[in-house]
């Protein structure tokens, strides 16, 4: 046990979760639990460097996000779930490793720009924003982790933490703090409903805990190759959303009767829809039992959480101890 490694990875609140986030992170964690001794938390704090004028959503996005955790197969007797502002130690970390860094790293870092623009109806110039990354830093060598799973864009802030964490123990000539691994999952980009890449801001969602009502229409209004206007017409499915989804959610023999077919106008996109469609539903019901089960529970969450900030803090603690120690403070 002791042996095993240890994993960490953090998302913002969010809320409930779609598709793109259960195959892009989700599905890799629950694999994760399995071999990794892994910690797995909501980056409250994280939320509010962008969303401080309006904090109201937060808390609520906070526990839909881990009952969306906990139905889609995250196991709190595999791994330790927690909420970032329950462990205080983080914001300490933090404090002290802005010390140590160096504006310009900050400066660079291609988010802080990107975000800037992207969101630019939000006032973003704030300290606490610039110093997104640090506090980042602070969440993943609190627990001493190796490995962050992440997805491409998070790159360049596991870059940092990595340098940071050399710079500490360079700096206070202390073997602290592994220097984390970044570890991309390999999961195909899953389109959302209209093609562009699923995201909330989109409003091209599906979320894992949709109903099959839901699930039919939405995949039913789904784009399709817009070159396939009649159903005469031979479409391309490489550029159809719909069978992207099907790569993921249809056996091997109906993806290829589904490309077959719509090269060759031998299958319409109406039937190829409610193949998509059957087979999503099956996949997702007992993600959305378990939701539903777990809404009549929220005691049995809370005390989960509960639980998981108290193994959190305990290693955090220890954490803390050694680098006030190694600091001199
Ligand atoms: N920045 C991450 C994101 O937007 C969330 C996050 C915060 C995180 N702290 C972390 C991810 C630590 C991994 C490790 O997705």
């Amino acid at each position: 046990m002791a042996e095993r490694k240890r994993i960490l990875s953090g998302m913002r609140p969010t809320g409930r979760l779609h598709l793109g986030n259960l195959h892009g992170a989700l599905e890799n964690w629950v694999q994760l639990q399995n071999q990794y001794d892994c910690y797995f938390f909501v980056a409250d704090w994280h939320a509010l460097t962008t969303d401080y004028a309006s904090p109201e959503a937060i808390r609520e996005n906070t526990w839909d996000m881990f009952l969306d955790w906990l139905s889609a197969g995250l196991d709190p007797k595999l791994c330790t779930m927690f909420i970032q502002s329950d462990i205080k130690e983080h914001a300490e970390l933090y404090l002290l490793l802005g010390m140590i860094t160096p504006l310009p790293w900050l400066e660079r870092n291609p988010t802080y720009k990107e975000q800037q623009q992207q969101l630019d109806y939000k006032d973003l110039a704030t300290y606490g924003f610039l110093g997104y990354p640090v506090l980042q830093a602070a969440d993943i060598i609190i627990y001493r982790a190796n490995g962050v799973p992440v997805g491409k864009d998070q790159l360049p802030h596991i870059e940092l933490t990595r340098e940071i964490a050399r710079r500490f123990n360079f700096m206070y000539k202390s073997d602290i703090f592994p220097i984390p691994d970044g570890l991309l999952t390999d999961s195909p980009v899953l389109p959302g409903l209209d093609g562009r890449k699923m995201s909330k801001s989109y409003g091209n969602c599906i979320f894992i805990t949709e109903s099959e009502k839901d699930i039919t229409e939405k995949i039913s209004k789904m784009m399709t190759d817009p070159q396939r206007v009649r159903r005469n017409d031979p479409g391309d499915p490489e550029i159809s959303p719909v069978f992207a989804y099907h790569k993921l959610y249809s056996s091997p023999a109906e993806v290829e009767q589904i490309a077959d077919g719509c090269r060759t106008a031998g299958i319409g996109c109406v039937e190829c829809k409610k193949i998509l469609i059957r087979n999503v539903i099956s996949r997702l019901a007992p993600v959305r039992e378990r939701r539903l089960k777990l809404e009549g529970q929220i005691d049995t969450v809370k005390e989960i959480i509960a639980d998981g900030a108290a193994r959190a803090r305990r290693e955090s603690i220890i954490t803390m101890e050694l680098v006030r120690r190694a600091i001199g403070i």
